[in-house]
């Protein structure tokens, strides 16, 4: 599957990045309110675990006790990516919804190469071929200082999962890896600010999301 310019009347693809506790959730929701309230049909998942097999892996890459080896991390991430995209985000797609996804593979190019060991062109290319090349016609990044994202889980007061536990300088990296992303293809990317206000925020995604609707 490629980029909506060649996919001819299919849905409309819009997914979420940023580090843990940026927002994005809220925004998913927000811009999934507001187009149900206008009659679309969407779909809302997310990476890991939109799927049966995705929550097994999901299981694991949050919840092991233990290290898991950086390659087995990314071909985890990947392996969840491929089945994802091939049994739910491409059907919701070719039926003409709108799939508003939270987390793809702009995650592990920053979190498993930029944050971690490995090389994040390979790590993109191994998801691009997981996925059969498919890339979303938007991707909000929530921008977020790690530190105040580390106060709003802190305030949330969940307990952390083994990404959201790594070190100050590990989330500083997984920043500016995103940033990097988002300069290198300002046509797919919305960068937005995650400190202004959630119905700001919405207002500047709905403005973008919304030429892509006719
Ligand atoms: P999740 O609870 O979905 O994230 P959030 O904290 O944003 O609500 O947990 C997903 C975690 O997995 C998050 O820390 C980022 C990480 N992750 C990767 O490292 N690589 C990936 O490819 C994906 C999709 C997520």
């Amino acid at each position: 599957m490629i980029p909506r310019q060649a996919r001819d009347g299919a849905g409309v693809w819009v997914t979420f990045e940023g580090g843990d506790g940026s927002g994005k959730t809220t925004q998913a929701a927000l811009l999934e309110q507001w187009l149900e309230a206008s009659g679309r049909s969407v779909v809302r998942t997310r990476e890991p675990g939109g799927t049966d097999v995705g929550a097994l892996v999901r299981d694991i890459v949050l919840h092991h006790r233990g290290d898991i080896a950086p390659r087995a991390e990314a071909l985890l991430y990947a392996a969840d990516r491929a089945h994802h995209v091939e049994t739910l985000v491409r059907p919701a797609l070719e039926r003409g919804d709108v799939v508003i996804q939270d987390r793809y593979l702009d995650s592990s190019v920053a979190y498993q190469g930029a944050g971690r060991v490995l090389d994040a062109g390979e790590v993109r290319n191994l998801s691009l071929w997981a996925a059969g090349g498919a890339l979303p016609d938007v991707t909000v990044l929530l921008d977020l200082d790690p530190q105040q994202a580390r106060a709003r889980l802190d305030a949330a007061d969940k307990p952390f999962d083994r990404l959201e536990a790594e070190r100050a300088d590990f989330h500083a990296r997984v920043r500016a890896a995103y940033l990097e992303l988002a300069a290198a293809d300002p046509a797919r990317f919305l960068v937005l600010d995650a400190t202004r206000p959630a119905a700001e925020l919405a207002a500047a995604v709905r403005a973008r999301v919304e030429p892509l609707l006719a």
